[in-house]
């Protein structure tokens, strides 16, 4: 039984807007992908990595990694959107690995735990787990710029990665998608009326998506208070 990790680092990060790949572009000396990475690998569960990276850039990213981490990742390109970028990565993988996780490398503070905890739950039978926090906002729904309906924020959680699966099925609803848009990929799974379970997600687990979210990041790390890479046997979260 072996643990796949697939990381999708191949967006333009357009809303960042720092000039270059937002996989990329660095934090405290170090580029997002290197951070998630470290952080992955330091759960202890993962067997193999691979990386869809910016087009273009995998000679680049092969000399950032080199000796970075204690698994040597496979490199491939990315494609044209998240999704095309999740299967050219997945179709890199050894047929081997039973279970996947799919991971942004702009979620890159993601504590080791995490991933930990999400292969926790596929092991223990889930087809599909994601990690969840409450939505903390009042959520409306808007119609030709006037409220339409408040949605119960009782029911809704904002969806984050790691999300892990049986390799099995994740390979099929992305072959059976072809190309048709999903948010993520459980969404792929629930579409073909697969059943996908939770697990509490991480605050630290936030995506870098604007120039704000670099300014928190960089403050978390600052202050040590972004879970850093543990040693192995070390990633049990407590409730
Ligand atoms: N991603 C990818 N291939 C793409 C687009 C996105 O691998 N064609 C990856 C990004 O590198 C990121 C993750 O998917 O790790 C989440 O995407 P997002 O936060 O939207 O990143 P970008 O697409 O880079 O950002 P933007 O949408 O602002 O351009
Ligand atoms: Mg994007």
């Amino acid at each position: 039984m072996r643990t796949a990790l697939v990381v999708p680092a191949a967006g333009r990060g357009e809303r960042l807007g720092a000039g270059r790949p937002k996989a990329l572009v660095e934090l405290d000396g170090r580029p997002l992908l290197v951070h998630a990475l470290e952080r992955a690998v330091a759960s202890g569960v993962i067997d193999v990595i691979a990386v869809a990276c910016p087009p273009g850039a995998v000679e680049h990213v092969r000399i950032l990694l080199e000796g970075a981490l204690p698994v040597e990742p496979l490199l491939v390109e990315g494609a044209g959107d998240r999704q095309a970028s999740v299967w050219a990565a997945l179709s890199a993988l050894p047929a081997d690995a039973d279970v996947v996780l799919v991971h942004d490398a702009a979620r890159c503070l993601t504590p080791p735990a995490v991933f930990a905890d999400v292969v926790r739950a596929v092991r223990a039978g889930a087809a599909g787990v994601v990690p969840v926090l409450p939505v903390t906002d009042t959520v409306k729904r808007v119609r030709g710029g006037r409220v339409v309906e408040t949605v119960d924020r009782a029911e809704l959680q904002a969806v984050q990665t790691p999300q892990g699966f049986r390799t099995a099925v994740l390979r099929a609803v992305h072959d059976a998608a072809r190309g048709a848009p999903a948010t993520d990929d459980a969404g792929l799974l629930e579409a073909a009326g697969h059943r996908v379970h939770v697990v509490p997600g991480a605050e630290e687990a936030f995506k870098v998506t604007r120039p704000l979210d670099l300014v928190l990041a960089r403050a978390l790390l600052a202050a040590g208070n972004a879970d850093p890479p543990v040693p192995e046997g070390g990633t049990d979260r407590e409730r």
